[in-house]
Order: structure tokens, then sequence, then C-alpha cells
């Protein structure tokens, strides 16, 4: 018998164990009642499959001192300081901690819900689920990172939990979590773990020595959590991808996914880590242009003009890079510029040809363009060199396309990420 029997009872009667949720190698997560509180929780108890067993009456055996196990269950016990200590809307809380059995357990709010592995098997996520739900394990990361100094080493959808009522996304099982230096060293001299086989990136395997102990090893396994959340596979070993030349790219776009969906997991995944996307929030700012809200004015605006826009806009949300190119010859402000000079030439000679136009009634094509400026920013704001009198559709396509011909330009997807004399 290696798990605990739905019935028993621990901490004295406090808590009494419903049934099994899942036993990885260093241990057991239960379903439990606080009896006292009339409250669900997870308990999770330290239990080393390979060397551990358990006696009829629940205690554990081959927890000596100075064993294997005696060193990792102390690992285990710092697991529960750490995670008690981080308090973040994304991350699952620790609520108690206590020695039982001859081992030691923590006890973690209980998230009804599944966890991503078990959601994605009976759901088809759209791009934009599975990248909202991306942003928010990225959140998480990027409290660990930048609050706690804590890589999480073992980030998959198997450690993300999916809450039923309303999607909220919690990271669990800290087991493998290690806090890291400025000099991208460990912290303590123990072997990190090696994760999950394609969640893992090659530097973790190989221990992150000389620096390499970074957020970056956490940033792998996410792009490789959103590569899973999108196409419904695993993604190959980190040093098999290595040597598939766009393998990434190949995958996301045969599924339908977006350019540039594909850029953001392409540059996560990077199998260099100098190349990779180097930090939690720097992956929420890539990310946060596919998801960007349609601002309040612009809807209203579009609503009031023309309510195709609206959707459009919504479906082809911007990216700010795109704010810093400039388009002399044709952006709008020299084109007011012109006409401020030019302004007494036309009241001279213009004025007759203008009341001319209006009275025909047939510019409504710049009438629409400067509506739809008006209310963009400047990404958008090719849309005034259109001389067609192209629907906003053609519009939301041309910043589309200009936005994935700049990503491109920016992070090229070829062979750059992953070069000929590259270590990987
Ligand atoms: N706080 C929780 N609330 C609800 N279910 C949980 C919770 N923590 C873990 N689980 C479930 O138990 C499974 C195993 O837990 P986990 O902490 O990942 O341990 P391990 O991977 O070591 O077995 C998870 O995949 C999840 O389904
Ligand atoms: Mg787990």
């Amino acid at each position: 018998m290696s798990q605990l029997k739905p019935g028993s009872r621990l901490r004295g009667g406090t808590y009494f164990i419903n049934k099994v949720l899942g036993q990885g190698s260093f241990g057991i997560t239960y379903m439990a009642e606080h009896t006292i509180l009339h409250k669900t929780v997870a308990i999770k108890e330290f239990f080393m499959k390979e060397l551990n067993s358990r006696a009829e009456d629940g205690s554990i055996t081959g927890m000596t001192d100075g064993s294997l196990s005696f060193k990792y269950a102390e690992k285990f016990r710092k697991e529960a300081a750490n995670l008690a200590r981080m308090k973040h809307p994304n991350i699952v809380e620790v609520t108690d901690a206590f020695e039982d059995n001859g081992t030691c357990y923590y006890v973690m709010d209980f998230v009804e819900g599944e966890n991503l592995n078990d959601y994605i098997r009976s759901h088809r996520l759209s791009e934009n689920e599975a990248v909202s739900i991306a942003r928010d394990i990225a959140n998480a990361l990027q409290y660990m990172h930048e609050q706690h100094r804590m890589l999480h080493l073992d980030l998959k959808p198997g450690n993300v939990m999916r809450r039923r009522s309303d999607g909220h996304i919690f990271l669990i099982d800290f087991g493998l979590s290690k806090h890291y230096s400025n000099g991208g060293q460990p912290e303590t001299s123990t072997t990190i773990g090696l994760g999950t086989p394609g969640y893992a990136p090659i530097e973790q395997g190989n221990q992150a020595k000389d620096g390499d102990f970074r957020p970056t090893i956490d940033i792998y396994a996410l792009g490789a959590t959103l590569f899973k959340l999108l196409t419904g596979n695993t993604p190959p070993n980190a040093s098999e991808i290595a040597f598939k030349k766009d393998y990434i790219q190949n995958e996301l776009t045969s599924k339908g996914m977006s350019t540039r969906v594909t850029v953001v997991v392409s540059n996560a995944m990077a199998a260099d880590p100098s190349m990779r996307t180097a930090t939690a929030r720097d992956f929420i700012s890539q990310l946060s242009s596919l998801i960007a809200p349609v601002k309040q004015e612009e809807t209203q605006t579009f609503v009031n003009q023309e309510s195709t826009r609206t959707s459009v806009k919504k479906e082809e949300p911007r990216t700010s890079v795109k704010k810093e190119e400039t388009h002399p010859k044709n952006n709008n402000d020299d084109n007011s510029g012109c006409w401020g000079g030019c302004w007494n030439i036309i009241l001279l000679f213009a004025l007759p040809l203008i009341f001319a136009i209006i009275a025909s009634n047939v510019d409504s094509c710049s009438s629409n363009n400067a509506v739809y400026d008006e209310a963009a920013d400047s990404t958008s704001a090719e849309c005034v060199v259109e001389d067609s009198c192209a629907a906003v559709d053609t519009c939301a396509a041309v910043i589309c396309t200009d936005t994935i011909d700049f990503l491109e330009e920016a992070h090229p997807a070829d062979s750059a990420y992953y070069p000929a004399d590259s270590a990987y």
C-alpha cells in the first residue's frame, strides 16, 4: 500500500481523506475535508515512490536520518514554506503544514476544476482562450521571479489548475522550485530537478550551470505549455526541437494559428537561452498585443459610424510595436501640415471645387477614413494611405499584414534561432 485510504484522518482528526488526486515521484495529493471548518482542501503528502513504503497504520517507512528520502523531505518542507510566502491570485494558497505518519504534509485551498491537461482533453481551446491562460500563468511567474527570485522548474499543463466556475487559473506543484542568484546560479547546492520532457529546456537537463539558471528556464516551459494548449500535443524534447528547423512554426501554422502567436511561442521556446524571451514580463507584453482589449471610445465610434468595424477591430487586435513606425509620405500629420500651409490657396482657388464635391456627395470614402483615423491609435495610421474606397475590413487587413511583417522582421523565425554552430 502506498496511498492513504479514503476515510483516513490526519493531524489528530482535523483532516479527513476523501480520495487521491494524483501521485508523482515525490508526493501524493489528496482531496480532503477540514472537519472543523467543513471545507474541502487539497493535501500534499511527502512520499517517494521509489524509496518509501507504508505500513497498515498509515505510517511511512524509509525515512531514516541521512537517507535520500530524509533529505528530500527537507526540500518538501521548504516547498511548503516557499508556497506559503507567495500571495498571488494565480498561485494556489497554502493554508497549513504539519507532520504526521512519520512524514510531512501541506494543505492548500482546493481548486474546484481540473488541471489544464484534463481540461484540453474535453475542450478545444480557441487561440484567444489559450493566450489568455498563458498570460495568467505568466503573471504568476513574473511574481515568483521578480518578488521571490524563485523558479518553478516544472511548469506544464498538469501543474496548472483551472477553476470550473469562472476559468480562473492557479499554478500548483512547486516540488522542484528553487531560488536563483543574480549570477544565474542555483542558491543551494542540491541538484536542480530535470523538469518534464517536452517542457524543460536543454540547459535544465544540463543542470543549468554557468549562469544559465535563470527565468528563461520557466519561459521555455511557458512557451511549451502554450504550444500544448494550442495544438493539443506535448512538444518533443527540447534537444529534438533544436534540430527540427521551423518545427514550432510549422506545427502551429498547420493548426491554423496566427503568425503572431506562432512568433510568441517560437521566441519563448528558442533553444539558445540568449535568443529566448528573457522574462515573464516580456512574454506578457508580447502576448498583450494579441489580446489587447478594444478601447471603449473606438468601439463607440465604430458602432456609430459603421457597425462592422467593431468586430473587425476585435478580431485583429493590434500590436503596440507598430507605434514606432512612421510613414512620412502618407501620414496624416504631414498632410495636415500641407493643408495649413496651403490654406490661402485653397480659399482663393479650390473653394468652388470643394463645394462641388460636397454637393455631389461622393466623398464618403475619405469621410470613413477620417473617422477611422481619429478613433484609432498610431498603429492604424496606415488606413489613411488607402486611397480606394475600401471598407474598413481592408484597412484591418493592412494593419494585420504590416504587423506580422514587422514581427517577422524583428524576430526572424528562421535558422537564427538554431545557429548551425551553436551548442544546441
Ligand atoms: N489545490 C488543488 N486543488 C485541486 N486539485 C489539485 C490541487 N493540487 C493538485 N491537484 C490535483 O492533483 C494533481 C497532482 O498534484 P500535483 O501537485 O501536481 O502533484 P504531483 O504532480 O507531484 O502528483 C494535479 O494535477 C491536480 O489534478
Ligand atoms: Mg504535478
